[in-house]
């Protein structure tokens, strides 16, 4: 079993697509571990994305994903990482599998509805990213 980083963001929740993306996850044998509704601010939203501050397409990025709430959520399942990118497809919805949950709600590259953590690596670092202390640890909620 292992953990990843899924957020449902601003054109997720504002369509009211929760219950289908969780629906989705959990016909999939994700279990979530924890979640919050979060209304990133510029300075939460840049350094959660500070890998991408060179790209062309950051300022707008910053825009959407400031735009409204967002939903966070720690998963989990076998090879969660690899299996989660595989569940919500290419981050271009032209891109994505059949089936996919970019490919089913999402509207473009920049509004493609959910972000997954890339690595195990990464996966770490942004589980403590949002969610820093005692949540995650098991039996002391
Ligand atoms: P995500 O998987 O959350 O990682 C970075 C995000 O930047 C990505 O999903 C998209 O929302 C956005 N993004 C990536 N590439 C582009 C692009 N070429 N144009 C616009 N937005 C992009």
């Amino acid at each position: 079993m292992n953990r990843t980083l899924a957020i449902l963001k601003p054109d997720g929740t504002g369509r009211k697509l929760i219950g289908d993306v969780i629906s989705h996850l959990e016909k999939e044998g994700f279990e979530i571990i924890c979640a919050k509704m979060v209304f990133m601010n510029r300075k939460i939203a840049e350094g959660f994305y500070a890998v991408h501050k060179e790209r062309g397409f950051f300022n707008n990025l910053m825009d959407f994903m400031t735009s409204g709430r967002s939903l966070v959520m720690v998963l989990e399942r076998e090879d969660a990482v690899n299996k989660l990118r595989e569940v919500i497809g290419a981050t271009d919805p032209e891109e994505a599998e059949e089936g996919t949950i970019r490919k089913k709600y999402a509207e473009s590259k920049q509004n493609n509805i959910i972000h997954a953590s890339d690595s195990e690596e990464n996966a770490e670092k942004e589980i403590k990213f949002f969610f820093p202390c005692k949540e995650l640890i098991e039996n002391e909620m």
